[in-house]
């Protein structure tokens, strides 16, 4: 039986079940309760300052409080709270933000896009809008979405099916099926081989193996996100993404990539999908699109998903409608902070500091790899960094996540005033795309104390 003391006893977890988090647990370390913030900073009830590490939930990019943010939600709401875009009606931030979006993504041939309240909505508009497609195009068996193993695209049934983790999926299983998940090329831990590239072809080829064996005119889409994030950050070599690419066109399955994390700077470039130089034919975005300051998703399609919907029938409810939304999709203030959050982005070039900045963190983390044998391995790809931790490093055992390990080490950190996340094994790195170099120094510093501190017990 739970202590029920302990889970009643503390106002902030008495009367909240907070997401991926164990009720006791979180009663005997009661989470910090974010109340203010400033740039790069957030400071808590208690007047405790923090480095943000994780910028929100790796989505603040453009860094705490912004006037301009700020500025373009109130000149909204001043004019307009909330307005439906079902048809009809629409409101005039949601049809502006669509066109810069289209202005931004149009070196990946994007056309429109599709709004939602988040990433996992977003994701679960791709899946329907890949369905809908093939069904319009003829071919109403295409449904299978292909996924890779370690992948996160969210939490609603759709989405979640196409996750690659088992943590997130075995507790709502039967997932829906369909969904199949093939080999990521996480060249620190797999059977096949130590090259990089070798595993990026290996992998990839598993894919189309999969393609075949499922049977081509059975798949709709396959998805990935540019750098795999809450698996841990796995980043992919250079030729991986060029590759699926090839194949989804050998076979023509839709390509959708999830770019909830990487779009919009965090890998040093506008666009994950920009990064690895492929075109996608749907991009899914949400969190750095507006840094967080409203809830908003969006899922961009190119001419290709696009054309099946575009029809001449005179009549609103033809099957040719996408039928699918959401009350709040192209909410009215949401694309208002995402205009001026994206000016800000483009006219600071913030993914060109996340590049240099990330750059500079990565050299850093890495050397520590010489001091401290607890850390197995270092990757990432501008600011999106992830930290492996292991007990053994010759056989590369993982600590038990019982022991704690890492929890002490995130404990540490915070005493010295730098919040990171600590993601079971992993240790993940998402600032705000602002950080400076002496900002960045604070992180790697910290952590460089912080984990040899708790190794030495
Ligand atoms: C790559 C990716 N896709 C989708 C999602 C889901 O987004 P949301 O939590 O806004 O539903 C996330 C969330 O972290 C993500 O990292």
């Amino acid at each position: 039986m739970p202590d029920t003391n302990v889970l009643t006893n503390n106002p902030l977890t008495r009367d909240v079940v907070y997401p991926f988090a164990n009720a006791t647990f979180l009663a005997k370390h009661p989470p910090i309760c974010v109340e203010g913030g400033d740039g790069v900073y957030i400071s808590d009830s208690q007047g405790n300052r923090f480095l943000d590490g994780q910028a929100g939930l790796w989505n603040v990019n453009v860094g705490h409080g912004r006037k301009e943010i700020k500025d373009a939600i109130i000149a909204q709401i001043d004019k307009l709270s909330y307005y439906s875009t079902f048809g009809l009606t629409t409101n005039k931030p949601s049809v502006d933000l669509a066109s810069m979006l289209v202005r931004m993504t149009a070196q990946e041939g994007m056309t429109k896009a599709f709004f939602s309240s988040g990433g996992s909505e977003a994701n679960e508009a791709a899946i329907k809008l890949a369905r809908q497609y093939w069904r319009l195009m003829g071919h109403p068996a295409r449904t299978k979405i292909i996924s890779l193993r370690r992948a996160y695209h969210g939490v609603t049934l759709g989405a979640l099916s196409a996750n690659g983790y088992t943590y997130y999926r075995e507790p709502f299983e039967p997932l829906l099926p369909g969904f199949i998940q093939t080999e990521t090329p996480y060249l620190y831990r797999n059977p096949f081989t130590t090259d990089h590239e070798e595993l990026g072809r290996l992998c990839a080829e598993l894919l189309e193996r999969e393609i075949i064996y499922q049977g081509p005119n059975s798949v709709a889409a396959f998805m990935a996100e540019p750098v795999q994030g809450a698996g841990g950050v796995i980043v992919p070599p250079p030729g991986f993404w060029p590759r699926l690419r090839e194949i989804c066109d050998r076979h023509g399955v839709l390509f959708i990539a999830d770019e909830v994390v990487t779009g919009f700077g965090r890998l040093g470039s506008m666009f994950g999908s920009r990064a690895w130089g492929v075109k996608p034919d749907m991009m899914v975005f949400a969190k750095g699109i507006n840094s967080g300051y409203v809830p908003l998703g969006a899922t961009m399609i190119n001419a290709r998903v696009a054309e099946p919907f575009d029809t001449e029938d005179d009549a609103q409810f033809t099957p040719r409608a996408f039928a699918h939304g959401n009350t709040y999709a192209g909410h009215p203030l949401a694309c208002a902070a995402a205009m001026a959050n994206l000016k800000i982005v483009e006219d600071e070039d913030l993914p060109a500091n996340a590049g240099a900045v990330g750059a500079h963190m990565l050299a850093r983390f890495q050397a520590l790899q010489d001091k401290h044998h607890n850390i197995g391995d270092v990757r990432g790809k501008g600011l999106m960094l992830g930290i492996e931790l292991v007990a053994d490093r010759a056989t590369k055992k993982q600590y038990e996540l019982t022991e704690g390990f890492g929890h002490r080490i995130w404990e540490r950190c915070i005493a010295k005033g730098v919040l990171i996340r600590n993601l079971a094994e992993t240790f993940i790195i998402s600032p705000p795309l602002t950080l400076t170099m002496a900002q960045a120094d604070l992180i790697v510093d910290t952590f460089d104390e912080a984990i040899g501190a708790v190794a030495a017990g």
